[in-house]
């Protein structure tokens, strides 16, 4: 597995990569785990070659967010993704990435809009930013994001297919689906600042959305749903609830009543010195 710092060896090394098949691409800012691991063995199971990138993206996060806190372990990360048989792992610095001067930002607007759009104005343009300078760095034929981060999914695939980053053919942008804890909280790198007691409060995340998508498709008011939900989370130990929303599940256009199209529930809410995201699935 070879780990790379600057442009011109990724340029070259990627050159090497995609003369064997099929490049896969699994973007990430470290502090890896399951979650992120499943990204990577279904991008194994896809391509020929596999690169992951590792950078904690400044632009991404808000001036009160946890940049500075955000967990960073680069020996761990690389020797958990070179048993995963990955075959390059790209981690530029943030000079690298962000040279002095750099003064361009990529913004998606409609998708963006909303939910964590609005909780972290400008989060979706240091995704957006940072995304697309990977595609162009790395050039992968295919690339992986997890269904976890549902809304930063749809941002991704808009810009892909706005600016062509990718072929219009193939079905280049890939979902993963959530993973989680055996008591049903998705994995995520910032589950690391709860602690236990704050852990355990935090599994009432998934159940209590998992009875509202029952209560919904069983047909009860959605807008009755939502605010028992909320009620819910703020019981179990949450401190605030940023939203708690149901969305079409593709163009996420907000849904007062239940629809006959795929829907999406989706909620982000604070507890301890974490704010946890989830989204669940809701059948017409
Ligand atoms: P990060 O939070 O490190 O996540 C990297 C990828 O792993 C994302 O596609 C995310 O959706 C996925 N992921 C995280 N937790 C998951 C889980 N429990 N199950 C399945 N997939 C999961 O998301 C980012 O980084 C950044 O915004 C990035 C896209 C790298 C741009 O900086």
């Amino acid at each position: 597995m070879q780990l790379i710092h600057s442009l011109d060896p990724l340029r070259s090394a990627v050159e090497t990569l995609r003369a064997d098949g099929t490049l896969a691409l699994v973007p990430t800012m470290g502090a890896l785990h399951d979650g992120h691991l499943t990204l990577v063995r279904e991008a194994r199971s896809r391509a020929a070659r596999v690169a992951v990138s590792i950078f904690v993206n400044p632009l991404q996060f808000g001036a009160n967010e946890d940049l500075d806190a955000y967990p960073r372990q680069m020996e761990r990360d690389c020797a958990l993704l070179e048993a995963e048989g990955v075959d390059l792992v790209w981690a530029p610095d943030v000079a690298t990435m962000y040279p002095q001067g750099f003064a361009t930002s990529i913004s998606v607007s409609d998708v963006s809009e909303g939910l964590c759009g609005a909780s972290r104005p400008g989060h979706f343009d240091g995704v957006a930013t940072v995304v697309c300078k990977l595609f162009n760095q790395v050039m992968p034929d295919i690339a992986l994001f997890g269904e976890k981060d549902w809304q930063q999914l749809a941002v991704i695939r808009r810009m892909a297919r706005d600016l062509d980053l990718t072929r219009p053919s193939a079905d280049a942008i890939i979902g993963v689906a959530t993973r989680r804890d055996a008591d049903g909280l998705a994995m995520s790198s910032r589950n690391a600042y709860l602690i236990p007691q704050e852990r355990a409060q935090a599994a009432s995340l998934p159940s209590a959305m998992q009875a509202a998508v029952t209560a919904i498709e069983s047909g009860d008011d959605v807008a009755e749903v939502l605010a028992q939900l909320e009620r819910s989370l703020l019981a179990s130990g949450f401190s605030s609830i940023d939203y708690a929303e149901l969305r079409d599940a593709s163009s996420l256009a907000p849904l007062e009543i239940r629809s006959h199209a795929p829907m999406r529930l989706l909620v982000a809410a604070r507890i301890g010195k974490a704010r946890l995201i989830d989204n669940m699935a809701v059948a017409p």
